[in-house]
């Protein structure tokens, strides 16, 4: 029994998890090893830009972001495939769909509507694709031209765009939404009344690589997109928010890196999930990780299907409003944990405590009085001494 088979948008997957489109994806032979590899379905890198942005920087266009020695997320300023459509069509797509694979092409929305649907149907002619996803959110362009992200956040474009794909197009279609924006409930609405059938939720957002201080030079030469783990916070309000609001599937991208973080992003509404970051650091191998990961999981909270855990968190989300009239917590620690009252030292709950409710008299002493219940120290401790309690149990 295959547990992790799922059906997205009407189209049957072996599993939720999907290889985003980006450099994994650039060629029919990056697609086919992801699908080797195990991938639910493979999402070759973004087709047919409009022609000015056919090449993309070959002068180093990726950064890690680090934390230290850590790697937290990575900047890239690459654009779109550099292949024409045709050439795509012809030397690429029987390679990535060698063995059956399950691909969504993603189509760069053209600012003309008609030219992204003509070259969608161009390719739902090979019959060789299951399902489209229209690309208006590439973080990079932001001249005058009003393309990539700045159509992602326009909801009338995202109308337009998916409007003209369902007319000319049988297969499903999903747009894939720009989490550089302040709100995605309005394109994600604005694309459904069109009649999208997914969303993809989200891209790499808008930022800066950084400066090289030994230069003054910047570490890239232009604003791109971050992706990795660092972001998956910001996609998880977007997968959540869009999934509260709108009865749609949602396809979540944004830092997948983990089985966890699969689970994270089913627990909040989605249905698949897409990597592109972590199989970029770690190889197409990452799929199968993952997978002995989920199917371990399953096995384990005895699940039968992933329907079982999908939007689990949802209804536990409230507002600031509604959890600030919560009543209060103080911190109380374990006597049997606490590093500084078993042997003293330590004190990082002290310098944490804005608000002076750790002493160490000599040894620490909480003063629930003062306590304001912000959780901080609990999260600084390294041995996991502290907890919250409701100041009258
Ligand atoms: C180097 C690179 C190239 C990318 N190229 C594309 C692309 O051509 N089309 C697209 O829709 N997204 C592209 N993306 C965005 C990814 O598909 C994905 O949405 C984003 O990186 C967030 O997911 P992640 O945190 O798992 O990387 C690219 C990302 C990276 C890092």
């Amino acid at each position: 029994m295959n547990r992790l088979n799922t059906t997205f948008a009407g189209v049957s997957m072996r599993n939720p998890l999907i290889l985003a489109s980006a450099t994994t994806g650039w060629n029919g032979n990056g697609c086919h090893r992801a699908w080797l590899n195990q991938a639910g379905a493979v999402i070759p890198k973004s087709l047919a830009p409009p022609t000015k942005f056919a090449h993309h920087p070959r002068c180093g266009r990726m950064k890690m972001i680090r934390h230290g020695k850590s790697r937290i997320g990575m900047v890239n300023i690459e654009l779109y495939t550099t292949m024409g459509l045709e050439d795509w069509l012809h030397t690429e797509l029987d390679k990535a769909y060698e063995g059956g694979s399950c691909i969504i092409a993603s189509i760069v929305a053209h600012p003309n509507p008609t030219e992204t649907a003509g070259n969608a149907r161009t390719i739902e002619d090979t019959g060789k694709v299951a399902m489209f996803e229209i690309n208006v959110s590439c973080p990079m362009p932001a001249d005058q031209s009003r393309v990539g992200f700045q159509m992602g956040n326009d909801p009338e474009t995202c109308y337009r765009q998916v409007d003209a794909l369902k007319g000319a197009v049988s297969l499903p279609v999903g747009i894939k939404l720009t989490p550089t924006t302040h709100h995605m409930v309005p394109m994600a609405q604005a694309a459904k009344s069109a009649g999208a059938d997914f969303l993809t939720i989200g891209n790499s957002i808008r930022s800066f690589a950084g400066v090289d201080i030994t230069t003054g030079l910047p570490r890239l030469p232009a604003y791109g997109g971050y992706s990795g783990p660092a972001i998956k916070p910001i996609t998880q309000r977007h997968v959540s928010e869009v999934a509260k609001a709108v009865q749609i599937p949602i396809s979540a991208c944004g830092g997948v890196t983990t089985w966890e973080d699969v689970v994270e992003y089913l627990m909040l509404g989605a249905a698949t999930v897409q990597l592109c970051t972590s199989i970029m650091w770690r190889g197409y191998g990452h799929f199968i990780t993952i997978l002995q990961g989920l199917n371990r999981y399953m096995e384990r909270e005895g699940l039968t299907s992933l329907d079982e855990i999908h939007g689990k968190t949802l209804p536990f989300i409230s507002s600031i409003e509604e959890v600030s009239q919560r009543p209060p917590m103080v911190s109380r620690v374990d006597p049997g944990l606490c590093i500084n009252l078993i042997k003293g030292g330590c004190e990082m709950c002290g310098k944490v405590c804005f608000y002076d409710a750790i002493e160490f008299s000599p040894r620490l002493t909480l003063k629930p009085e003062r306590c304001d219940g912000c959780n901080l120290c609990v999260e600084i401790c390294p041995v996991g001494a502290l907890s919250l309690e409701h100041l009258n149990p």
